[in-house]
């Protein structure tokens, strides 16, 4: 037994679990006119419904014992005033601090952040003008016109899903590409369609020492180079942004053409860095700023409000509540907005790198799962896809729903439509459909007895499945930083009820250093026997289909 599996509430949620997990949420609500308004909030700039969850007032009350047995309050506190919560790492956490609008001194031994913050956002505020003015030229004297952020992980993920998530502020008409894998189509596709005159890379790697980032890197400016011939012509087509200077002038690129960050950044936080240059150029710095102060809201909101009215903790917990008492697997992210698309694959791993881990900080191994996987894909297309296993399938899933009220065209038909679905997902995954109703309904199809029984089974939805709904007003930079944050937030309050570190990723370096020792090994036809079997067969059975 655990700290956390021998917690007061931990055993009575166990009871509670036992009294509601036959409880449809049909009679629920039924039972509870207030219900919907009970179990809803409105902060930050975010609606939540979560009354469509397997929850009553006592279930709740529980969960925020839970979490207060945790000692969530204190390590709020501990996060934003600068503590060493990262203790694997012996860092601070602060991505909080990169969009502290108020600007109130944040301390790492001792010293504010806050002026070296301020210092890397004017210097992207004036870069970002000169590229978007065009005053920024090319060793042709030509001005930009493509931008190639090349990256990985969290140096691609963030600031790639909002540069996409705000297209539609992009008024410069720079083009913004990612390339972020190895496998070279990523590159050279992206390269067949550019001008090395008009072309700035941006290569984004907090240590610049990823191989993958590398390697693309090294390409991109042979490219660059077979054109533009003379290395002094490299500063003004390539920067960098990372916290490794030395690995940056090794590289190539003047540190003057460097935007730096710390590293209490961690990478899947870091979009609210200088590796949010891409979304700044695309957006332009104002738009940027916004995403900030929509981050900082959330901020205020989760440092602030008791756990009771706390969005981020209301998440979070509901989370736990499915994945360890429902023992519920995986979460499902449904954005109905096109813009989003990327949004789950971010928050994938946000969330998976974050809180994918089998000890607690103390080292010791947990007797409880912790984080679900985290997938997803926009509304309506997921519907035509893998929502017949939400619906019909053994598993439960909890899923959230996101969508903004207003949208650019939101009295078109479609829009409509799309808010129907977004508003009926929900409702059949917690309503279900009975076998009365079913009945009911192929009677007045005119079916007969014996079809009806044939088919009766196949038609019955069980319902009583969870959802949180989630409504913004519209899809704007400020709007989507809270977005971020309040997801963010919710990855921590999970994290520190499981007791684990959220913020490191040893279980990257595994595969990433084999990876390293079988790479030379692919480089000539012997016979390799240095492996287990099947990595030995494997490779060896590659080098005969390549020689074939
Ligand atoms: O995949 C592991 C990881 O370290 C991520 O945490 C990080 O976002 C990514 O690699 C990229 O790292 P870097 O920015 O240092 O290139």
């Amino acid at each position: 037994m655990s700290g956390l599996t021998e917690a007061s509430h931990w055993t009575e949620l166990k009871k509670h679990y036992s009294r509601i997990r036959d409880i449809h949420m049909r009679d629920m609500f039924a039972d509870d006119p207030g219900r919907f308004s009970d179990f809803s909030i409105h902060s930050a700039g975010i609606f939540l419904d979560y009354s469509k969850n397997r929850i009553d007032r006592q279930a709740m009350k529980l969960l925020f014992g839970l979490a207060r047995d945790t000692g969530l309050e204190g390590k709020i506190q501990a996060m934003f005033s600068g503590e060493k919560i990262n203790t694997t790492e012996k860092r601070s956490v602060l991505h909080i601090a990169l969009r502290n609008r108020s600007n109130r001194p944040i301390l790492v031994d001792g010293r504010d952040v806050m002026p070296d913050v301020n210092q890397v956002l004017n210097r992207m505020r004036s870069f970002v003008r000169r590229v978007r003015q065009g005053l920024w030229l090319g060793w042709t004297g030509k001005p930009v016109r493509d931008v190639v952020n090349i990256g990985i992980g969290g140096s691609d993920l963030g600031p790639k899903m909002v540069t996409r998530a705000l297209a539609r502020f992009n008024k410069s008409g720079l083009r913004v590409h990612f390339v972020s894998n190895v496998d070279p189509a990523h590159l050279e596709n992206t390269l067949a369609e550019l001008d090395p005159q008009t072309t700035l890379f941006i290569v984004a790697s907090k240590t610049f020492k990823t191989q993958e980032t590398m390697f693309n890197a090294a390409r991109a400016k042979e490219w660059f180079l077979q054109s533009a011939g003379d290395k002094k012509n490299i500063s003004k087509h390539f920067v960098a942004v990372s916290t490794n200077t030395p690995e940056v002038r090794e590289f190539g690129i003047d540190p003057e053409n460097m935007f730096g960050f710390w590293k209490w950044v961690g990478g899947r936080y870091s979009l609210w860095s200088a590796i949010g240059l891409p979304i700044a150029l695309s957006t332009g710095m104002e738009s940027f700023e916004q995403l900030l102060q929509g981050a900082h809201e959330m901020d205020e909101h989760f440092q602030n409000t008791p756990l009771e009215r706390n969005l981020p903790v209301i998440m979070g917990l509901l989370g736990i509540w499915y994945n360890n008492f429902f023992q519920a697997e995986s979460h499902a992210l449904l954005p109905y907005s096109q813009y989003l698309e990327d949004f789950p694959a971010y928050m994938q791993q946000a969330e998976m790198e974050s809180n994918g881990k089998r000890v607690t900080l103390d080292g010791q191994e947990v007797d409880y799962d912790t984080g679900p996987v985290i997938w997803g894909a926009p509304g309506t297309n997921g519907q035509h896809a893998f929502f017949q296993l939400l619906h019909q399938g053994t598993r439960l899933v909890p899923c959230d729903f996101i969508i903004f009220a207003r949208q650019p065209d939101h009295d078109s038909p479609q829009h409509r439509l799309l808010l129907a679905n977004y508003l009926a997902q929900s409702q059949a995954l917690m309503t279900g459909k009975t076998p009365a109703e079913v009945r009911q309904e192929l009677l007045q199809q005119g079916k007969s007895p014996d079809e009806i029984e044939d088919i009766l089974p196949h038609k019955v939805f069980p319902g009583n499945r969870p959802a949180n709904s989630i409504m913004l007003t519209e899809l704007t930079p400020e709007s989507l930083g809270s977005l971020i944050a309040l997801y963010e937030h919710k990855i921590f309050v999970q994290g520190t009820v499981w007791n684990i570190n959220s913020f490191d990723q040893w279980g990257v370096e595994l595969g990433k250093k084999m990876a390293q020792a079988i790479e030379p090994e692919l480089e000539d036809d012997s016979v390799v026997k240095s492996h287990d079997g099947s990595t030995n067969g494997l490779i060896n059975t590659w080098k005969n289909m390549c020689r074939s």
